[in-house]
């Protein structure tokens, strides 16, 4: 069956209703496009997983701030259609900013703690964008099961807990961040970066590459991870500026003092024109390189 690909909101809303109404299964996968690994090893797992499989591009104006990159945020739109076919999605949902926030549109949702801190606290308003869209994406879709990256650790939490709070009938899965071979996180904002830029991102790798060290010797004290991987962040020419590093709860997001299996290293840093991100789930994610393991085997990527 050819993909099909829905502008209208509410057409896409009928349409998914419709399937979940004949007993099918949906998994959806919400992106902003310009399409990388990083998304397609969602819509991998979502197409393991489900009947049918529902994916929305959207570059949510709600999410960006006032001196953010949204005007020159990278689009695909037909590069990204046949991957998503390649990959064997059903349905892409592709609405226009109007059509989500049409004159009147008032209505927001806030996480209140998990939107504060770490991204939160650099990017005024951020998280609040993300959850309003993520919710009324939620309810166009009304899928069976959502897929995010762990890439962006602190949205997957954000809305594990804003489901549960306000039980939308959908379960929330995550999947580990997919890096390019010298392990820079795939992001769409990678492509911002010039060549020697480019070098210079890895210094998040390799501070993650720090942490995981301090891990293996049994360094159980968060200032010290924060102190050394700081470090190489600051000894890198070309990373412009720290937002932070920080040790958290894997969970909650709170600070710990303790380092352990399951807490959360995260960090933020500017790079030319770009803001990375970049974590490690203590003990829980690899940061190894495993070609073939880490990225599933796309058609198009094939010798
Ligand atoms: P976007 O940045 O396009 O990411 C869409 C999904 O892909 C997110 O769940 C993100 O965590 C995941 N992803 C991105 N890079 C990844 C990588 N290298 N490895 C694994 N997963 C990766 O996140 C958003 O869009 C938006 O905030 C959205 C949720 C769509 C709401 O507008």
């Amino acid at each position: 069956m050819a993909i099909k690909v829905i502008h209208d909101p509410l057409v896409f809303q009928q349409h998914m209703l419709a399937l979940r109404m004949e007993g099918q299964t949906v998994g959806f996968v919400p992106t902003m496009g310009a399409l990388h690994d990083g998304h397609l090893s969602l819509f991998h797992r979502a197409r393991e997983e489900n009947d049918v499989v529902a994916v929305s591009i959207f570059v949510n104006p709600t999410q960006f701030g006032p001196n953010e990159d949204l005007s020159r945020y990278p689009r695909d739109p037909e590069g990204d259609l046949a991957k998503a076919e390649a990959l064997g999605v059903d349905v892409v949902f592709m609405p226009t900013p109007e059509a989500m926030y049409p004159p009147g549109f008032q209505t927001f949702v806030e996480v209140t703690e998990l939107q504060k801190p770490l991204c939160g606290a650099f990017r005024p308003g951020h998280f609040r964008g993300v959850a309003t869209v993520v919710t009324k994406l939620l309810l166009l879709a009304f899928p069976t099961r959502a897929y995010f990256g762990r890439k962006d650790f602190q949205q997957w939490r954000l809305i594990e807990r804003m489901v549960r709070d306000l039980a939308i009938p959908t379960a929330i899965v995550s999947m580990p961040i997919i890096r390019e071979e010298d392990g820079l996180a795939m992001s769409s904002r990678n492509r911002y970066l010039s060549p020697e830029e480019r070098r210079s991102a890895l210094a998040l790798y390799r501070g993650l590459l720090r942490a995981r060290e301090l891990f293996e010797a049994g360094e159980t004290r968060a200032e010290v991870w924060v102190r050394e991987v700081r470090k190489v962040l600051e000894e890198t020419p070309g990373v412009r500026g720290i937002d932070y590093v920080e040790v958290r709860d894997g969970v909650t997001l709170e600070p710990v003092e303790t380092v352990g299996r399951g807490s959360l290293v995260a960090l933020a840093a500017h790079v030319g024109p770009a803001r990375l991100i970049d974590n490690w789930w203590v003990g829980m994610d690899t940061l190894d390189l495993v070609p073939g393991y880490n990225i599933p085997p796309f058609p198009w990527s094939e010798p």
